[in-house]
């Protein structure tokens, strides 16, 4: 039966987190993010205050079951400049001591490129994408990350992520590309991996460009219109 791509209640808030963890149980991304005794209180309300203002969190349903199998955070940033919404922030907040020294080796290099890439120009972002074990290969990431796609055509702005291993096969398929003139590369001592770590970032440029890459517009001083 049918899977159907829906906007997340704020209800839904457990069960949505209950697929990220799921999905995300054997990547060393759940430590570092979520350390046992970080506070789950102040978790919950930093996600509700986000809920809705630029992220817009998704859910992917099996209508035979009613059950939520995959979750997707897509951040839409259609204002111009100052007014678009991104602010690189400096911490996470329920994480502090050497919980937030760990994670801030992973997680600031991304902050920092994506405020280079994109900061306060109008982009279209992938936060967060999990779809359950259970259920995977069905179908369910592609629909949420078409969710997202969608809308950056109609905007006709680029859409970018920070991809893990897994999921390169499904955005290679949906039509992100990999930079190759910037990178993100995390060290063995932050990652927990040998050897140093290369982060795919993925950018997909609108129909619009009717072909330009993202370098080649970078190039070009990041024009503020990308049709060609
Ligand atoms: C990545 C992830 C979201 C994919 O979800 P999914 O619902 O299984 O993906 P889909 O069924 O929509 O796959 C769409 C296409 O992507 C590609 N693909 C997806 N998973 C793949 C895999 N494990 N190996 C090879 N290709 C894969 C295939 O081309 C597939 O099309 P096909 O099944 O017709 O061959 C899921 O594996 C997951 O949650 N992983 C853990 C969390 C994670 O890494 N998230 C990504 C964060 S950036």
């Amino acid at each position: 039966m049918p899977l159907i791509v829906l906007p997340a209640l704020e209800a839904e808030l457990e069960p949505l987190y209950n697929v990220w963890f799921a999905a995300f149980k054997d990547q060393a991304v759940v430590s570092v993010l979520f350390p046992e005794g970080a506070d789950r209180k102040v978790q919950i309300q930093y996600i509700k205050e986000g809920w809705g203002q630029v992220g817009h969190p998704i859910k992917c349903v099996d209508t035979d079951t009613g059950d939520i199998v995959g979750m997707a955070i897509w951040e839409i940033f259609w204002r111009p400049g100052e007014e678009n919404g991104w602010e690189r922030p400096d911490r996470i907040p329920w994480l502090s001591g050497e919980d937030w020294d760990r994670a801030k080796g992973v997680i600031l290099p991304m902050w920092h490129m994506r405020e280079k890439l994109f900061g306060k120009r109008k982009h279209v972002y992938l936060g967060s994408m999990a779809v359950h074990p259970d259920h995977r290969r069905r179908g369910a990431g592609r629909l949420l990350a078409q969710w997202g796609i969608d809308i950056a055509e109609q905007l006709k702005l680029p859409s970018y992520l920070e991809a893990t291993f897994e999921g390169l096969p499904l955005y290679d398929s949906v039509g992100f590309k990999r930079l190759s003139h910037e990178k993100v590369v995390l060290p063995e001592e932050v990652t927990g991996h040998p050897g140093d770590v290369e982060v795919p970032l993925m950018i997909k440029m609108p129909s619009a460009a009717k072909g330009l890459d993202f370098e080649t517009w970078a190039k070009r001083g990041y024009p503020e219109t990308y049709e060609t």
